[in-house]
């Protein structure tokens, strides 16, 4: 699914460069990819992506 139409970032790329890549906000996400730096309507969705992922990282490694 793509977050940001203006950059043609999807939820997928976004989830493994928090992941990978340790990307932690939607100011490092714009730095990466440009996420929300044209129209801004993407910001809200990307921020949710990356807390979500975040909390499930956090929780897997609780687990393992
Ligand atoms: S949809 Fe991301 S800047 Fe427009």
């Amino acid at each position: 699914m793509y977050v940001c139409l203006c950059h043609g970032i999807t939820d997928k790329a976004i989830a493994k460069a928090v992941r990978e890549d340790g990307i932690g906000s939607t100011r490092e996400l714009r730095a990466k990819f440009g996420v929300g730096s044209q129209c801004g309507r993407c910001i809200q969705m990307a921020q949710d992506i990356i807390d979500t992922t975040i909390i499930d990282e956090s929780l897997f490694k609780e687990v393992s």
